[in-house]
């Protein structure tokens, strides 16, 4: 695994350029591989937009969005949606450094960013919604020990068309357990 230490951060205005050029300036065929339109340049205005208000905002409202860091490397997030202040959110992940994918960063970084969500924001269940075809991050959720309580079809307007997914449950009970795996992981 990585010699230097995989860090989970609240995200910052630093982060966005990074966020906004995977959202915009990936593949099509990368994005159309995890199903998810991609955004258009008249919607960058309205990104920026919804950004700065959410920085403006966070002492109020904290923002549900964390960034994945390799050493000083700004590797992804583990963005959210569905957020409902102090009880639950759908939690996304999203690496835009392609050449780190795969390298057992993320195995670790889920399980930081499930302890900052459960312990900073007061959260009682955390939920995956995973598609069943985007097998890296089906095969974390193996790796964890998690098991999918159901499975769902999302049809969200991001999403170039629905998608069948197998929704994952976590609650704070379970991060013992899932630190643990995690620690494995990372010794290996
Ligand atoms: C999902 C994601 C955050 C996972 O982080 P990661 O650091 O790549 O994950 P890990 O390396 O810890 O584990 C991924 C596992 O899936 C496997 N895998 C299979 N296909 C893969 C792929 N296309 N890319 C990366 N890993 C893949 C890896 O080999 C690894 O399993 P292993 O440890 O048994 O070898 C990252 O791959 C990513 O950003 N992918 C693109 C966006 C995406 O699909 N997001 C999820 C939307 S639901």
């Amino acid at each position: 695994m990585q010699s230097r230490s995989i860090d989970v951060r609240h995200i910052q205005p630093a982060d966005l350029p990074d966020l906004k050029k995977y959202f915009f300036e990936s593949p099509p065929e990368f994005l159309r591989s995890i199903g998810l339109k991609p955004m258009l340049p008249a919607e960058a205005a309205d990104f920026d937009l919804r950004w700065q208000q959410r920085f403006a905002d966070r002492q109020q409202n904290p923002i549900p969005c964390l960034t994945v860091f390799l050493g000083d490397e700004r590797v992804g997030v583990h963005s959210s949606t569905h957020y409902q202040a102090g009880h639950s959110l759908i939690m996304h992940a999203h690496f835009f450094r392609s050449d780190r994918r795969g390298q057992g960063i993320g195995t670790i970084s889920y399980v930081k960013a499930l302890d900052i969500f459960f312990g900073e924001f007061g959260l009682q269940e955390i939920l995956f919604k995973t598609p069943r075809q985007n097998r890296a991050p089906m095969r974390i959720k193996e790796k964890l020990g998690l098991l999918p309580i159901a499975e769902e079809v999302i049809d969200w307007p991001a999403l170039i068309a629905p998608l069948e997914t197998h929704v994952f449950r976590v609650t704070p009970d379970q991060m013992p357990e899932l630190r643990r795996r995690a620690d494995s992981f990372a010794s290996r």
